[in-house]
C-alpha cells in the first residue's frame, strides 16, 4: 500500500469523454501535464506535471474508482455510477465537480414499451455495467434482478436476444434511439466527484486538503462563468 508522506501524489483521470470536461479544471488548479498527454500517438500512461511532486494517471473511469482505493491513486476523478457501483469505504468523494451530467436508467425495445408496466414486475433480466446497483435499485421494491455483465455496447443485448432490457449511461440519449431503445425508468443521476483515497487524506491532510479546496474554487469559478 502507497501511502508515504514523501511520495509523489497522483491524480487518476479518466479516459474517454469526461477527460474533455475535467482538463479545464485541472489547468485551473493549475496542473499542467507534460506534452505527451496531449499526444494521442503515446502510449504512455503516467505523466509528469508542471508541479514536481504530482503526477497523473488515465485510466478507465471504473479503474480510477480501483487505483484510488488501493492508494495507488492518491486522488481522482470518478463518477457516482462508479463509486456506487463498487462503494468502496476507503474512498472519500467530498466533491460534486459538476461534469459529466448523465443518468443511470433502464431501457427497452420501444416494441415493448406500450404493453410493459415496471410496478407489476417481480423479476427482470438486465444487461449492464452496474449489477450492484442494479440489483439494490430493484430489490429495494422487491424486484430481483438477474444481471448479465457486460462492459459495453449494452445496446446489442436486446436485439440480440441477451435480454430484453439494459441498464446503462444516458447523456444525449443518441445511443438508445440509434437502437431503437426508450428509456423508461431512471436509477440515478450521475455526476463526476473528486475522489479521494482516506489513508493518504490522513496521513497528508494539508496537502490534499489544498488540492480539495482549489477545485472547489475551480468548480465555483466555473459555475460563477456561467
Ligand atoms: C456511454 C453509455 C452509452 C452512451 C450514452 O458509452 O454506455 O452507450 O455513452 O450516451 P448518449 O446518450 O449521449 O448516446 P461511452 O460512449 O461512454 O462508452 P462505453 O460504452 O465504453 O462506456
Amino acid at each position: 500500500m502507497s501511502n508515504l508522506a514523501n511520495e509523489k501524489l497522483v491524480l487518476a483521470l479518466p479516459k474517454g469523454r469526461i477527460l474533455k470536461e475535467v482538463m479545464p479544471l485541472v489547468h485551473h488548479v493549475g496542473i499542467r501535464p507534460e506534452a505527451a498527454f496531449d499526444d494521442e500517438g503515446s502510449r504512455q500512461l503516467r505523466f509528469t506535471t508542471n508541479i514536481d511532486n504530482v503526477d497523473i494517471i488515465r485510466v478507465r473511469s471504473f479503474d480510477v474508482a480501483t487505483f484510488v482505493a488501493f492508494g495507488a491513486a492518491h486522488l481522482g476523478v470518478a463518477g457516482n455510477d462508479v463509486l456506487m457501483e463498487f462503494d468502496f469505504p476507503e474512498i472519500y468523494a467530498p466533491l460534486d465537480l459538476d461534469i459529466g451530467h448523465c443518468r443511470l436508467s433502464v431501457a427497452e425495445p420501444a416494441a415493448l414499451v406500450d404493453a410493459d408496466d415496471p410496478q407489476t414486475w417481480s423479476s427482470v433480466r438486465v444487461a449492464t455495467k452496474y449489477p450492484e446497483i442494479t440489483r439494490k435499485y430493484f430489490a429495494a421494491r422487491g424486484v430481483q434482478a438477474e444481471c448479465i455483465k457486460l462492459n459495453g455496447a449494452m445496446e446489442l443485448a436486446p436485439t440480440l436476444g441477451l435480454c430484453r432490457r439494459i441498464v446503462d449511461l444516458v447523456s444525449s440519449g443518441a445511443t438508445l434511439e440509434a437502437n431503437n431503445l426508450v428509456e423508461i425508468e431512471v436509477l440515478a443521476q450521475v455526476t463526476s466527484r473528486l475522489a479521494v483515497n482516506r489513508a493518504a487524506w490522513k496521513t497528508r491532510p494539508t496537502e490534499i486538503n489544498d488540492w480539495i479546496a482549489r477545485f472547489r474554487d475551480a468548480v465555483e469559478s466555473k459555475g460563477r462563468a456561467a
